[in-house]
């Protein structure tokens, strides 16, 4: 079953390599194998050059090897004898391509074979045309026992196994649950803008377009049971609904802003957040990001849904760069973080993620709340936030907080959120009954010290 592949030069495969849908679903997954792009990045580079049709298919072989990943790993590693050599990674992206599409989507094998042998044709090397064949075939041979042996933890978890380690210890009780919904097709969720319409009118509107929707966990949430181009739901151009997970939803009806209040989103992008805080409020609203790119994403939504904000690129940790000196009313921190309760979401946080990565965060998170505190009005609230399901960066982070800013109290969460009470907040794990994992805690600020007002 074994070949020592002598490729040279990856990039005369890339010149070589037809643009054929095929084609670039090995080129994303060979970008995932490299950690060079994030998958939805990757998606929405290629699939402005295809067809709707090749879009979906696309997406689908590409999430779907995401998810199997760990599997998929330990079937080439039984089809092809010798580890790939860094320069050689291409073949596997192609093998992992096609031994999904035969193993786990209903495509037709002889297409699937004769088109990722034809992706691999490069002059001059006809031995690499010879592997794909000669592995794919095999894997059409012994498909069935190949996909039964999952012995490992990552092959039948299909995670990295510092991460499975780190789950089972957060959550000795409930880690396997919380792999499995990690491997699960998350709901579409939609939050309507009750502004405009109520939740109820907003589900009988979609049930007659035959889209089966059911009320979910937050009030202004919609789970839709089957998900749906946004542009085919009736109220979606004129500004009733967004797309939001209904615990990102929780989120800003935790900090609860009320009319005319300052208030700012330190950590904006792409300001499903933002929207909502002003679909609730009319506030006087401040959206940071770091990143400039994203920033125009929250405009476009502003756009569609008809709400202002201020907006400014900025690093929410380095105050002196961008705050006017006008204390907040209150504050949203939606820290950026491992991301661990949004992997049914992108699958590809499995691949992306490191214990080094996660480190790192935790000083962000640490240098984001230190800072934020400074411009918050005595007897404001600030609300931390992460959709990650790691204590070091939720409970463990309000509890170093507490420690260090004798001026700090719990405040009191929206007694509706669902989820675990923790010591310091509430923690939703994901749940295809529910929402994503997310984290909340309400801190308070009391009046023993001055916020520091610029002279
Ligand atoms: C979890 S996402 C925010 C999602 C957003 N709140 C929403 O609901 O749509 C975290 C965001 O933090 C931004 N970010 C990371 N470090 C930052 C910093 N030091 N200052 C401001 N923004 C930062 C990232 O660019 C990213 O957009």
């Amino acid at each position: 079953m074994g070949w020592d592949l002598p490729v040279e030069s990856l990039s005369k495969w890339w010149a070589l390599m037809s643009k054929t849908v095929r084609a670039r679903a090995v080129e994303i997954i060979f970008a995932l194998q490299n950690q060079r792009s994030n998958l939805d990045g990757l998606l929405a580079k290629h699939g402005k050059q295809v067809s709707d049709q090749d879009r979906k298919f696309l997406q689908s072989l590409c999430y779907g090897i995401t998810r199997q990943w760990y599997h998929l790993s330990a079937i080439e590693a039984q089809l092809i004898d010798k580890p790939l050599k860094p320069r050689d990674l291409i073949l596997g992206a192609i093998v992992r391509c096609g031994i999904y599409e035969l193993g786990w989507m209903r495509s037709k094998e002889h297409a699937v074979v004769t088109e990722y042998v034809d992706a691999t044709v490069v002059e001059g090397r006809p031995w690499a045309r010879g592997l794909v064949n000669a592995v794919l075939r095999n894997f059409i041979r012994h498909r069935a026992e190949l996909k039964m042996e999952r012995h490992q933890a990552e092959t039948l978890w299909n995670h990295p196994s510092w991460l499975i380690e780190r789950i089972q210890s957060a959550w000795p009780e409930r880690w396997e649950g919380i792999l499995v919904e990690n491997n699960a097709h998350p709901p579409m969720t939609l939050r309507v803008n009750q502004r405009l319409v109520s939740r109820e009118t907003q589900i009988e509107k979609l049930r007659a377009q035959d889209i089966d929707c059911v009320p979910g966990s937050a009030p202004a949430s919609i789970r839709l049971n089957e998900p749906s181009p946004v542009e085919r739901l009736d109220g979606f151009n004129q500004g009733f609904l967004s797309v939001q997970d209904e615990s990102s939803q929780w989120a800003s009806i935790a900090l609860a802003g009320t009319s005319g209040e300052r208030i700012l989103d330190a950590c904006a992008a792409p300001g499903g957040k933002t929207t909502h805080l002003l679909e609730l409020a009319d506030l006087d609203l401040l959206a940071l990001d770091i990143s400039e790119r994203r920033l125009t994403k929250i405009t476009e939504n502003l756009v569609r849904l008809g709400l202002r904000a201020q907006l400014k690129a900025a690093d929410a940790s380095q105050p002196d760069t961008w705050w006017d000196g006008i204390p907040f009313d209150g504050i949203l921190l939606d820290a950026p973080c491992s991301a661990t309760g949004v992997i049914r979401r992108h699958p590809d946080i499995r691949l992306m993620r490191s214990e080094a990565a996660i480190k790192s965060l935790l000083g962000m998170q640490r240098a984001l709340i230190d800072a934020l505190w400074e411009v918050l009005k005595d007897g404001g609230r600030l609300l931390y936030t992460t959709c990650s399901i790691l204590p070091s960066e939720n409970d463990e982070q309000i509890e170093r907080f507490l420690g260090h800013h004798p001026d700090a109290s719990l405040g009191v969460l929206n007694a509706g959120i669902p989820g675990i009470r923790t010591t310091h907040g509430i923690q939703q794990l994901p749940s295809h009954t529910g929402g994503d994992g997310f984290y909340y805690a309400l801190l308070v600020k009391s009046g023993s010290s001055q916020p520091k007002v610029r002279a």
